[in-house]
């Protein structure tokens, strides 16, 4: 069962989207998906337009000292679709952040992640928020690989020679931690931005890190979420949904 953090400190770089598409289209190619929403935002949770009960865990009562290691992951499970399993998350999330930062708060999410052992999940895909914050470096400390969504513009290629340093100090306490690649997202079809970015990136040093296939800028992207589907349920044919099919193929191969 190998873990991936979808992250950027950069917010907006497409990480929700990005990680609600690729967890779809692993399931298309036969995989079992686990999603963890851990952003107080809870944008993948609402992503999937799923009605829960009141008597719902969250993952903020799993990582909080109150449930660790009182309430199980099994409990909070939702499948919204065959085989693609979420924990929620709510704004109540973000009440926990003094509480989480010391050593014993910032590993409680791969603590809780490993009450998934023997539930046959092939894949994690936790969604954390857009900063170096605590709930980052928990989903750092959380996972095995990190797989970066970067739009190809000024800001978001900057911030990354800040934030894969940022990703290299959580090595110390997760020696496994590995950058799976860097996805570039929102990429003009109609221009050459792509490549123009890919150079700037190989001039960073990052160049080996980007993945050989990248994710069009398109209005299907955005516009699927809004009916709880990924781009490949709502459009199948759009190209968008190739580029998300693709990407899926790329990351599966380290499956
Ligand atoms: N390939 C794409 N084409 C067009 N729009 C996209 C694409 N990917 C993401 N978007 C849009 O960009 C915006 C930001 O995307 P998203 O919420 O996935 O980013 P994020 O990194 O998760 O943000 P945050 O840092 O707030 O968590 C959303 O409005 C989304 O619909
Ligand atoms: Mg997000």
């Amino acid at each position: 069962m190998k873990i991936f953090t979808v992250a950027n400190s950069k917010g907006g770089s497409g990480k929700t989207t990005t990680a609600f598409n690729l967890a779809h289209e692993l399931v298309r190619l036969g995989k079992k998906v686990f999603m963890v929403d851990f952003d107080p935002q809870a944008s993948l949770t609402n992503s999937f337009k799923i009605e829960l009960p009141q008597s719902q865990i969250y993952i903020e009562d799993l990582v909080s000292k109150a449930g660790q290691g009182k309430l199980h992951i099994a409990n909070a499970i939702v499948e919204p679709k065959e085989n693609l399993f979420l924990i929620p998350a709510t704004g109540a999330l973000g009440n926990l952040e003094s509480e989480l930062k010391g050593p014993a708060g910032l590993v409680r999410l791969r603590e809780t992640l490993k009450g998934l052992q023997g539930l046959g999940m092939d894949v994690v895909i936790i969604d954390p928020p857009g900063s170096s914050d605590v709930f980052m470096s928990m989903s750092l400390l959380a996972a095995h690989e990190v797989i970066i969504p970067a739009r190809p513009t000024d800001t978001d290629i900057s911030t990354l020679s800040e934030f894969v340093p940022f990703i290299e100090e959580h090595k110390a306490l997760n020696t496994n931690l590995q950058i799976r690649g860097i996805i570039l997202n929102q990429v003009q079809s109609s221009s050459k931005n792509g490549q123009f970015y890919l150079e700037k990136m190989k001039n960073l040093g990052l160049g080996d890190l980007v993945f050989p296939c990248s994710i069009r800028s398109a209005i299907d992207a955005a516009n699927s979420v809004a009916y709880g589907q990924s781009s490949s349920e709502h459009k199948p044919k759009a190209p968008v949904s190739k580029d998300y099919q693709e990407f899926a193929k790329e990351v599966a191969k380290w499956l």
